[in-house]
């Protein structure tokens, strides 16, 4: 088989990595890939939104799946432009995407559909939304609708916050066309929890749960991030609770969009709240998370490939899908600056020291600049410790972590702090 995985993050490199467990697969490319999906597969230069150099290349070179990475390009239809073609390809329909690329369309279905969420309204008119703001009690959150590369979330705990937020949203368009609208929404209190899900339509089989840290800095301080670190399992969290979001968010959500004639095809990433009522729903995302990913593959015994394919054949609820019991702890290793701006092509030493038995290094934003290893993104490296449980992975980890040097390298050094407590 030939496969071509469409992304650059450290969610491609452990989707590859996963992948090339199966013996089956010949050659797999990666478009446009970093320096860490260069060493298991053929990175090619096409962005994620070019579908129709996507396309012909899928056919010139007798591409047997498609597997896409970011939200992005599904939101945009890919995956309709590969079907067009009669090229199999994994992940959701643009229609089925909508759950995370419109803010209020997730929020409408869940409220049609009575699965928990936070109380909202939506707004088009920044009067309007303005007017709502100031009748609500604090801390409040102001959603972008569309998709914002992870920042148009804004939780406000003062007036001041609050009133910034909403008119860099609507009125200054900081996330452009995406603030056109917005959800003005409860503010839930609790942990919070990931649920990915393997799902074809009806059926659900959930992946072992996962905790990101967004915040930039340790104890959860400074901007929101795509994600600094992630560990799985969650000791911590009951079995009951994980049961309790299967069952009344995730499973009645994939029927609701079956229901809308919206089939939902792919992974179905739940970001949920634990709140003293019972889990609720944050966020839906339509992919793999990054960097979720990067924690809850290595975990995975079953095998990646058949579980695509039987996504795609409709087959899920036939084949088994097991999980180790071992931890795994991910620590992301970003440029200074992250999340503003930050400097690129700076030279990272220390990687060839590394081996998959102290850890796992999954790149993120990493080139090749004459045969060196550069930094080419916010997030450079997601490194990710293993072990019996989470405090001998997240060890694991931050050891290889602190051996991996580049100017201006910046971590938290929290991570999977909350599960030791
Ligand atoms: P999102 O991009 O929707 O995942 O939101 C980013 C982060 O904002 C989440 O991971 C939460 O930490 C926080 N957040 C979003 N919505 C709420 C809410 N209704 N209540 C409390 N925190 C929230
Ligand atoms: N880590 C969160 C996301 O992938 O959206």
């Amino acid at each position: 088989m030939n496969i071509l995985v469409v992304g650059r993050g450290g969610r491609e490199h452990a989707i590859i990595w996963s992948l090339k467990r199966n013996k089956k697969i010949k050659k797999i490319y990666c478009a446009p890939g970093n320096a860490g999906t260069a060493t298991l597969a053929d990175n090619i230069d096409i962005g994620e939104l070019e579908f129709p150099r996507l396309v012909k290349f899928a056919q010139e070179n007798a591409i047997d799946l498609v597997v896409v990475g970011p939200d992005d390009p599904l939101a945009a239809g890919i995956v309709d432009e590969f079907e067009a073609a009669a090229i199999p390809v994994y992940g959701p329909r643009k229609n089925a995407a909508e759950i995370e690329g419109s803010k209020i369309f997730m929020k409408d279905l869940l409220r049609k559909y009575n699965i928990p969420t936070a109380k909202y309204e939506t707004f088009t008119d920044y009067n309007a939304a303005n007017a709502y703001l100031k009748q609500q009690p604090l801390p409040i959150v102001i959603k972008a609708d569309g998709l914002a590369a992870g920042k148009g979330v804004a939780v406000c705990f003062t007036r001041e916050e609050a009133d910034k937020a909403l008119q860099e949203t609507m009125v200054d368009k900081s996330f452009g066309a995406a603030g056109d609208k917005v959800v003005i929404e409860e503010f839930l209190e609790g942990q919070e929890m990931s649920i990915l899900a393997f799902v074809d339509g009806e059926t659900v089989r959930p992946m072992s749960p996962a905790q990101d840290h967004k915040p930039v800095f340790d104890g959860d301080k400074g901007p929101n991030t795509g994600g600094m670190g992630t560990y799985s399992p969650l000791p911590h969290i009951p079995q009951a609770i994980i049961d309790e979001s299967i069952e009344n968010i995730i499973k009645p959500t994939a029927r609701a969009m079956v229901s809308e004639g919206r089939p939902f095809r792919g992974v179905l990433f739940a970001g949920l709240m634990i709140t003293k009522d019972g889990p609720k729903t944050i966020e839906f995302n339509a992919r793999f998370g990054d960097p979720e990913t990067q924690v809850v593959l290595p975990r995975l015994q079953s095998d990646l490939l058949e579980i695509f394919q039987a996504t795609i054949n409709g087959s899920l609820d036939k084949i088994d899908i097991s999980w180790s019991n071992e931890a795994a702890v991910c620590v992301v290793l970003a440029s200074e600056g992250y999340p503003s701006t930050y400097p690129k092509g700076l030279p990272i030493s220390g990687l060839d020291q590394i081996s998959d038995e102290d850890a796992l290094v999954f790149h993120a934003g990493t080139a090749i600049q004459d045969g060196q290893i550069v930094t080419n993104g916010g997030r450079v490296l997601g490194i990710v410790g293993r072990g019996p449980g989470i405090a001998e992975a997240r060890a694991n980890a931050y050891e290889t972590a602190n051996r991996i040097s580049y100017q201006g390298k910046q971590n938290r050094t929290d991570i999977a702090a909350k599960a030791l407590l």
